[in-house]
C-alpha cells in the first residue's frame, strides 16, 4: 500500500517492515532518527511504549494515548519543524521525532466512506473492548454517537470504557449490553472471524442482525467473515476493515509527505496484496 502510494506520488522513498523487540524500541527509533528516516509506523505493542520515546506528541497521539506514526523533523529556513520528507538538500542540526495517531480517524472515515454512516446521532452496538474496540468506542463518542451499546466477553473491560466515555463524552448515552430496538450500526472489534470456524461475535439470543441497518467488521481477512455474511443475509449494508487499514496508512503518508495520499492506488495495492485480485 505505502510503496504503491509513494510511486504514485513520484517519491523515491521505500517503505520497509522490520521486527523490533519491545526492549529495543527506543534504540530502533534512535537508529531511524540517526539514519534520517522520514518516519515510522508502529503496531502493537509498540503504540503505547512509543508515547514516552518521542520528542513531541501531536494532538492525535495525546488524545488517544498511543502513537502509530512517527514523523522525523528538522528546522526549515524559518526555524519551523518540518518533515524531513519536505526538506530538500542536506539536513543539518537536530532531528526531532513527533508522534501521531492515525487509527481513530481511520475508523470513522471508513464508516463514512465505505458505509455512508454518519456517527453523529447514531445508535451503535460495538462488540469488543480490546485495543481497537476502546479506540473505536471513544472515537464514536467523540464524534457524537447518541447511543452506544458495548458488549465484550470480559464485561469489566466494557464497563471501564463506558466509565471513560461518561467522564469524557457526557452527550453519548452508553450502556453495557445489547440494544432492544433498531440500531444504525453493529461493529465487530473482536478478533472473532479471523478463523473460519469462529463463532459469531454476539449472542444470537440477545441480538438479531435484522435490528441493524449496517454492519462493519474490523477483520478484513477473510474479506467476508461469517459475521458479514450473516449481516448481508439479514439485509444489512456491510463493509470489512480494509478501509480502516487503508485510511490509517493514507493519513500517515500525508503526515510524512505533506501531499494528499493517492487513496485509490493504495486501496488497489492492498486488495491485490491481501486478496490477490
Ligand atoms: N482493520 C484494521 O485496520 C484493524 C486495526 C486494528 C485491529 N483490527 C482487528 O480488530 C480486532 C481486535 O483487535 P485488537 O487490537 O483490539 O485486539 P485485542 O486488544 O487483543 O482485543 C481482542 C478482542 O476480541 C475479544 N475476543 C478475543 N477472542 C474472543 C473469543 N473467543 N470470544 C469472544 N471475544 C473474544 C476480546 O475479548 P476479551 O476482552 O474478553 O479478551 C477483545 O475484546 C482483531 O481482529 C484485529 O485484527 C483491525
Amino acid at each position: 500500500m505505502q510503496n504503491a502510494g509513494l510511486a504514485a506520488l513520484g517519491l523515491d522513498w521505500r517503505y520497509v517492515a522490520g521486527e523490533v523487540h519491545p526492549d529495543d524500541l527506543r534504540a530502533a527509533i534512535e537508529g531511524a532518527r540517526a539514519m534520517k528516516f522520514v518516519g515510522l509506523n508502529l503496531t502493537v505493542p509498540h503504540k503505547l511504549l512509543a508515547v514516552g520515546m518521542v520528542d513531541a506528541l501531536d494532538e492525535s497521539a495525546r488524545v488517544w494515548g498511543a502513537v502509530n506514526t512517527i514523523r522525523f523533523e528538522a528546522h526549515d529556513a524559518e526555524g519551523r519543524w518540518v518533515s524531513l520528507g519536505q526538506i530538500h538538500g542536506p539536513i543539518n542540526g537536530p532531528v526531532h521525532a513527533r508522534g501521531f495517531n492515525t487509527d481513530a480517524d481511520a475508523i470513522t472515515r471508513s464508516l463514512r466512506e465505505d458505509l455512508g454512516l454518519e456517527p453523529h446521532g447514531a445508535r451503535v452496538l460495538l462488540l469488543g473492548a480490546g485495543g481497537a474496540g476502546r479506540v473505536a468506542a471513544l472515537k464514536l463518542a467523540a464524534d457524537g454517537v447518541a447511543h452506544l451499546f458495548l458488549v465484550n466477553r470480559t464485561a469489566s473491560k466494557a464497563e471501564e470504557i463506558a466509565a471513560e466515555i461518561r467522564a469524557r463524552h457526557g452527550r453519548t448515552e452508553v450502556v453495557v449490553g445489547y440494544p432492544t430496538g433498531a440500531i444504525d450500526l453493529v461493529l465487530n472489534a473482536t478478533s472473532l472471524g479471523l478463523k473460519h470456524d469462529d463463532p459469531l461475535p454476539f449472542d444470537p439470543e440477545k441480538f438479531r442482525l435484522m435490528q441493524a441497518t449496517a454492519a462493519y467488521d474490523m477483520v478484513y481477512r477473510p474479506a467476508v467473515t461469517p459475521f458479514l455474511a450473516a449481516a448481508k443475509t439479514a439485509g444489512c449494508q456491510v463493509a470489512n476493515g480494509l478501509g480502516m487499514l487503508l485510511y490509517q496508512g493514507a493519513k500517515a503518508l500525508e503526515i510524512w509527505s505533506g501531499k494528499a495520499a493517492p487513496v485509490a492506488v493504495m486501496r488497489r495495492a492492498l486488495e491485490q496484496n491481501i486478496y490477490g485480485r
